[in-house]
């Protein structure tokens, strides 16, 4: 089979790709459907972009790589898509947009687009022994024991990141950077929930509050998830991003206004009430009681002196604690690193050092937040390589 270009992954960067490069187009995905990611993501929604979008979300080796990419084709780009396509949206918080009604909606716009476009679609099959040739590559393409050989002017991978290995991901875009002598950056879960010794929050599973995350000097404030395993929510998925095994992170509990303040008020005009019945009315009942079992708390308000009141609330400003680790890529929503950017050329994701070999998507070494930014680098990426094919 003689195509202009083969892409192999067909999750959000690769549909994106197949739907706007030109000529031939094959893509190639072992799963039984296209866009499995996409279909799951933001509770069955799809966090598909952020209003704010820009580089400053994005953690790479090189933080301006992915400025290019994203100037070319914006969120504003991708809403206009899904206004075109009648997709009904709205923002939840943050900038963070979401369809109304199913994220199976984007999954229908890329597949009506790759129709549109003409795209040979080949699901459960594999790509293996894929080689240079005098003018692209060849591989060869196994579906339902059946083996062909492809043949390629161009080769786009965009097979993501190790994130959810239930969910068919692989290592294979590490390996063909491999195979062709470039470099990978070392990569890791990322927007994970972090996991502490068994005993550290008992009885605090379910209980959520807004609180403000540090690790490794960057911080997000949004809410916080105790659960079986240790720490959640979107404020500590954001931290995990910045964590390195054996840090600490730190956690304030009160990050949207001054507690010392207000409990020195409420001194002045309810003193007789319990400590813990009043900071109960700033932060979760169950989590007092855990901190009172932990920490003196004890007494009325009237009972604490201005110094007691400082340093109980600068201790729930800044609650300090050492991960023992994370939920690691079973549960991680993306790959931290990735194809070095230093192969790829900002503006087409070619790879310098091999003419026509593409990388997209999650498998480069460039990461977003939370809140539809990873998304948003699968669009702007895929459409620098298709511009480019
Ligand atoms: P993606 O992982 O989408 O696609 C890779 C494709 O390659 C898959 O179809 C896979 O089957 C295929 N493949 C892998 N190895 C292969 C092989 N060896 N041979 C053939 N095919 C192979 N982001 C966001 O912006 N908003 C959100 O709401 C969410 N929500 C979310 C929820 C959950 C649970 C997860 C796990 C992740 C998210 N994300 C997210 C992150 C987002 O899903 C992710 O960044 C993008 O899907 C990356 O797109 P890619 O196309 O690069 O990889």
């Amino acid at each position: 089979m003689q195509v202009d270009t083969a892409i192999i992954g067909a999750g959000a960067a690769g549909m994106m790709c197949a739907a706007h490069a030109r000529g031939r187009i094959l893509l190639v995905d072992h799963a039984r459907a296209p866009g499995e990611k996409i279909r799951i993501s933001g509770g069955g929604r799809c966090n598909f972009t952020n209003l704010h979008a820009d580089a400053g979300a994005f953690i790479s080796g090189n933080p301006h790589f992915a400025k290019s990419a994203l100037a070319r084709y914006t969120q504003w780009d991708f809403i206009d898509l899904v206004d075109r396509h009648r997709i009904a949206w709205h923002e939840k918080t943050l900038g963070q947009l979401f369809c109304d009604t199913s994220a199976k909606q984007i999954i229908a716009m890329l597949r009506g687009l790759m129709q549109q476009n003409g795209v040979d679609l080949r699901l459960q099959s594999t790509a293996h022994d894929i080689e240079r040739t005098a003018d692209g590559f060849s591989f060869a393409l196994s579906q339902d024991g059946r083996r062909t050989t492809v043949r390629a002017r161009t080769l786009v991978i965009c097979t993501g990141g190790k994130s959810i290995p239930k969910m068919g991901a692989t290592g294979m875009a590490y390996e063909v950077a491999a195979q062709f002598g470039l470099k990978v950056t070392q990569t890791r879960p990322a927007l994970v929930p972090f996991t502490f010794a068994k005993e550290r929050f008992a009885g605090l599973a379910g209980v959520s509050t807004q609180a403000r995350v540090t690790a490794g000097g960057q911080s997000f404030e949004e809410a916080l998830l105790f659960t079986h395993r240790g720490l959640s929510g979107p404020a500590v998925l954001q931290a995990s991003s910045y964590w390195r095994d054996g840090e600490e992170i730190s956690v304030n509990l009160s990050p949207d206004h001054d507690l010392y303040a207000a409990l020195r008020e409420k001194r002045t005009r309810t003193g007789r009430r319990n400590l813990t019945t009043v900071l109960a009315e700033h932060l979760p009942a169950r989590l007092v009681e855990h901190l009172a079992r932990k920490t003196d708390l004890t007494g009325n308000l009237a009972d604490q002196s201005d110094a007691k009141l400082r340093d109980m609330t600068q201790a729930l400003g800044h609650w300090t604690m050492a991960p023992t680790g994370t939920e690691g890529y079973r549960t991680a929503e993306v790959t931290l690193g990735g194809i070095d950017t230093d192969e790829l050329s900002a503006k087409t994701m070619e790879t310098n050092k091999v003419p026509g070999l593409f990388f997209i998507g999650e498998a480069v070494d460039v990461t977003g937040w939370l809140g539809g930014y990873n998304f948003q680098w699968a669009w702007s990426s895929a459409m620098a390589a298709a511009r480019a094919l």
